[in-house]
């Protein structure tokens, strides 16, 4: 903590500006706070909570990280230290280019600390060490876990000793919660008004998913989700080379929450309609990966509707041709970049370092918006820091 008193008068956050040209692949993040305050409390109940699935969530939780997220991405959060002696320990035990360095990012952008272990060959777990005992020792050695393992059940392992949070970044054909939340960060940049309770003139999205949501565990997640915001949605659409890609578990789900849906195997069929794509075409199969059936592709030339959005967790093959990059469908990428701003706002509610926000958010030298301002914290938070 900052102890400096001048520091304490001028509390006020500078602006972070995304990068030039890219505004097609950055909705704006103001939009999704300007008048629809981060209610703190209902983010205080994440605190010292291990963040293990999807479902875990509620409406409001999700709602209030996407806000949070928004904010920390317009200002520089860092000269406020939120993780100021915090240490967490990235455990992969699975191969990762986007939720690895974006987790670390966040930490070491929020001054926290990071022992980071890239390849979970290099622990113990190679001489044939357990979960369970890793575990033990992380207890010493850190405040929080982020993990990723290529088994289902690695979660359940490591908790059997682990005393600190445990944050999934992905369990075999399990879940990926963490990314489900990057999903629906980029989609309530997208359109704001899905950050609340659906009004009756609000348009309900067709949602389409290319992949298994049974076994794909992105996939699952983003559905699983889904599920919470379910009155914005007329209906689901999952598209896949299998005759059963939800399985018993994810349709029990869909049942429950009396969503629409329907299963397909041809993508041509649906693209036209669909507001918002969500495909993957990697599935892991125990050690290895199998890519799913090409005849599910899109590029530049699919005819998707005018303002459709196609949402890709990453990494990539030819399912997702880069001629889409470049146009107004890619929310892909700003799915990936507000990775970070949504994993701070995580790590800050469940570390309990909500209480670091600044008293004061400037917007007023935002070169293309509003001037809005010295705004007091009060406004923007309904629950005070
Ligand atoms: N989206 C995602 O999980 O990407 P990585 O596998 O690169 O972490």
């Amino acid at each position: 903590m900052n102890t400096d008193p001048s520091f304490e008068e001028n509390r006020q956050a500078p602006i972070l500006e995304p990068p030039e040209g890219s505004e097609a692949m950055h909705p704006e993040p103001a939009d999704l706070f300007e008048s629809n305050p981060v209610d703190l409390s209902v983010l205080r109940e994440l605190e010292g909570q291990n963040i293990l699935n999807a479902g875990q969530f509620s409406f409001a939780q999700v709602t209030e990280l996407c806000k949070l997220a928004a904010i920390l991405e317009k200002i520089e959060i860092w000269p406020y230290h939120p993780l100021d002696g915090k240490i967490a320990v990235t455990a992969f035990f699975e191969a990762s280019t986007r939720t690895r360095t974006s987790f670390e990012s966040a930490i070491l952008r929020l001054d926290g600390k990071v022992i980071s272990i890239a390849d979970g060959r290099m622990t113990g777990q190679a001489k044939g060490e357990s979960l369970q005992d890793i575990g033990e020792m992380f207890n010493a050695y850190a405040d929080l876990i982020i993990m990723r393992h290529t088994e289902t059940d690695a979660p359940d392992q490591i908790l059997e000793s682990l005393r600190i949070p445990l944050i999934n970044a992905g369990n075999g054909s399990g879940e990926h919660p963490t990314q489900a939340l990057a999903d629906w960060f980029a989609l309530l940049k997208w359109k704001p008004y899905l950050a609340e309770p659906h009004q009756g003139d609000d348009p309900k999205l067709k949602l389409g998913i290319l992949g298994t949501p049974g076994s794909m565990r992105a996939v699952k997640s983003f559905l699983l989700m889904s599920l919470l915001f379910r009155d914005h949605i007329r209906k689901v659409t999952v598209i896949s080379e299998m005759a059963d890609p939800l399985g018993a578990d994810v349709t029990e789900h869909l049942e429950a929450a009396s969503i629409e849906y329907e299963v397909s195997n041809d993508v041509r069929e649906h693209v036209p309609t669909l507001d918002v794509i969500y495909m993957n075409s990697i599935a892991l199969l125990g050690d290895s990966y199998k890519t799913l059936d090409s005849r599910f592709k899109l590029n530049s030339e699919s005819p998707l509707k005018s303002d459709a959005v196609v949402l890709h967790p990453l990494a990539r093959l030819d399912e997702l041709d880069t001629s889409l990059d470049t146009t107004s469908h890619n929310l892909y990428f700003s799915q990936a970049h507000g990775a970070v701003f949504i994993r701070q706002a995580l790590l800050m509610s469940v570390l309990g370092r909500l209480k670091a926000l600044p008293n004061l958010i400037d917007l007023s030298g935002t070169n293309d918006q509003p001037t809005l301002g010295e705004t007091a914290i009060g406004s923007r938070f309904t629950d005070p820091v």
